[in-house]
C-alpha cells in the first residue's frame, strides 16, 4: 500500500478547533480552555452545552435564558410521537433516535421554503430544539420498548438531567443518581474529531443543514467501535457474569481475537482522561446500590486486560455499568450518548459553517485497468 495512504486518517490534522483540546501526553481533556474535569464537578450539564456552543461560560442571566428555552422545547410534537409509534417494537433505540431527528428535520418548516437560511443563527436555534427534544426521545424509546405505558410528559421545574430521568423512569432519583448521570453527559458531550464528529463537519461541509448532520452523525456513533461501544460493554460484563470468571473469559476472548469492548483509543494510548472521574461516579452509585460485585467485575476484568495486553479503559467501560445501575435498559446507552454528544457535533457544525471547505479527500485507485464495455 502506498505510503500515502493514511489508513483510518490515524495521524492526519484536517482542520484547527476552539472547541476542545485532547492531549494524550498530559492525560487531559479540556472544554474551550477548561478542564472537563473541573466542568463535571463545578457546572451542571447546561453550563457545559451553553460553554461548548457560545465559548464562555454563562453569567447567571444568560443561563436562566438559556435553561427557559431549553425548558420551552421539550415537549414532542405528535407527529414525532406518530413516526416513532410507526416503528416495530424491536426497533434498536439507536434506530428511533436517528428517525426521530430526521423526522424534526423534515417537520421544519424554514428548511422546505428556504435554505439560504443555513448559518450560525439557525443552526444554534435548531441545536437548542433537538437538545431540548433528545431525552423525550430517548424516555420514549426505552418506554414503548417496556411497554411501560404512556409517555411520561417534561416537568419544567426540573434542570435537564433530573428531567431527563424522570421522563424515563416516571420519578426523580435521589441527588446522586442524577449528579452521576449529569457528570456522565458532562463528559461525553465533546471530544474532538471523533469519527461521529467528523462526520456531522462532513456532512456541513456540503452546506447541507444540522438536522442532517445530526442524523449522519447518529449514524456513526451506533457502531460499537465508538458509541456502541457503551451497550456492548454491559453485554461483556453480563457474559462474564462474575470477577472470578474475568481472567478466563478474557483468555479465551483475546484467543478467539475478540476486541474487548470499552478498552483501547484511537489517541489517548495511557488512559482515557474522562475515565477517572465517570469511575468515581460509578463507585457512589455501587455504593448507593449495595453493588459491590459490579466494582469487583469492573476491576477483575480492567487488571486481567492490563496484565494481558496494557489496554486501558474508554469512558464506555464506567459508563455502562452506571446507566445499568441507574436503571436503563442496555439498549438505551448509546442514545444517552447522543443526548450529551449532541452540543459536540453542533458546536462542530457552527465552528465548520464558519470557515468551510468541502471536505473531500482523495484515494488511491487499484481496481482494474481500462477495459472496453463488450459491445462498446
Ligand atoms: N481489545 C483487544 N485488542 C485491542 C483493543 C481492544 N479493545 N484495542 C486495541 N487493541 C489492539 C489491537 O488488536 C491492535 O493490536 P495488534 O497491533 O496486535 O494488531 C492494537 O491494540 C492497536 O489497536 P488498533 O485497533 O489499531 O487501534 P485503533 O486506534 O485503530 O483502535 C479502537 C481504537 C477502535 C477504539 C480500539 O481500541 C477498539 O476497537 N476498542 C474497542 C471498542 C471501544 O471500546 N470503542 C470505544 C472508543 S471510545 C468512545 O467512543 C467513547
Amino acid at each position: 500500500m502506498s505510503d500515502d495512504i493514511k489508513k483510518g486518517l490515524a495521524g492526519v490534522i484536517v482542520d484547527e478547533t476552539a472547541i476542545s483540546k485532547v492531549n494524550p501526553e498530559t492525560n487531559s481533556l479540556l472544554y474551550r480552555g477548561y478542564p472537563v474535569q473541573q466542568l463535571a464537578a463545578q457546572c451542571t450539564f447546561e453550563e457545559v452545552a451553553y460553554l461548548l456552543w457560545h465559548g464562555e461560560l454563562p453569567t447567571d442571566d444568560q443561563l436562566a435564558e438559556f435553561e427557559d428555552h431549553e425548558r420551552a422545547n421539550r415537549h414532542l410534537d405528535r407527529v414525532v410521537k406518530d413516526a416513532i409509534d410507526a416503528l416495530p417494537l424491536t426497533a434498536h433505540p439507536m434506530d428511533v433516535v436517528r428517525t426521530a431527528i430526521s423526522v424534526l428535520g423534515a417537520l421544519d418548516e424554514t428548511l422546505s421554503s428556504d435554505r439560504t437560511w443555513i448559518d450560525r443563527d439557525f443552526t444554534l436555534q435548531r441545536s437548542m430544539r433537538m437538545l431540548a427534544k433528545l431525552p423525550a426521545i430517548v424516555a420514549y424509546a426505552q418506554r414503548r420498548r417496556r411497554r411501560d405505558g404512556n409517555p411520561v410528559e417534561p416537568r419544567d421545574d426540573l434542570g435537564y438531567s433530573a428531567n431527563f430521568l424522570h421522563m424515563v423512569f416516571g420519578e426523580v432519583p435521589e441527588k446522586v443518581v442524577v449528579d452521576a448521570f449529569d457528570t456522565s453527559m458532562t463528559l461525553y458531550a465533546e471530544h474532538s474529531f471523533n469519527a461521529s464528529t467528523f462526520t456531522a463537519r462532513v456532512i456541513t461541509s456540503t452546506l447541507s443543514d444540522v438536522y442532517s448532520a445530526v442524523t449522519g452523525a447518529i449514524g456513526a456513533l451506533k457502531g460499537p467501535l465508538h458509541g456502541g461501544a457503551n451497550e456492548a460493554v454491559m453485554h461483556v460484563l453480563a457474559e462474564i457474569g462474575s470477577a472470578d470468571r474475568a481472567e478466563a473469559w478474557l483468555d479465551q476472548a483475546l484467543a478467539e481475537k475478540r476486541k474487548i469492548m470499552g478498552f483501547g483509543h484511537r489517541v489517548y494510548k495511557n488512559g482515557d482522561s474522562r475515565v477517572p472521574t465517570m469511575r468515581a461516579s460509578l463507585e457512589t452509585l455501587v455504593a448507593h446500590y449495595d453493588r459491590a460485585d459490579m466494582i469487583e467485575l469492573y476491576e477483575a476484568l480492567e487488571q486481567a486486560m492490563d496484565a494481558r495486553k496494557g489496554i486501558k479503559p474508554n469512558l464506555d467501560y464506567p459508563s455502562g455499568p452506571a446507566y445499568h445501575l441507574m436503571g436503563f435498559d442496555t439498549e438505551v446507552f448509546t442514545p444517552l450518548f447522543v443526548a450529551a454528544r449532541i452540543t459536540g457535533w453542533t458546536a462542530h457544525v457552527m465552528e465548520q459553517l464558519s470557515a468551510n471547505a468541502l471536505i473531500r479527500p482523495l484515494s488511491v485507485y487499484n481496481g482494474p485497468d481500462e477495459r472496453r464495455v463488450p459491445g462498446a
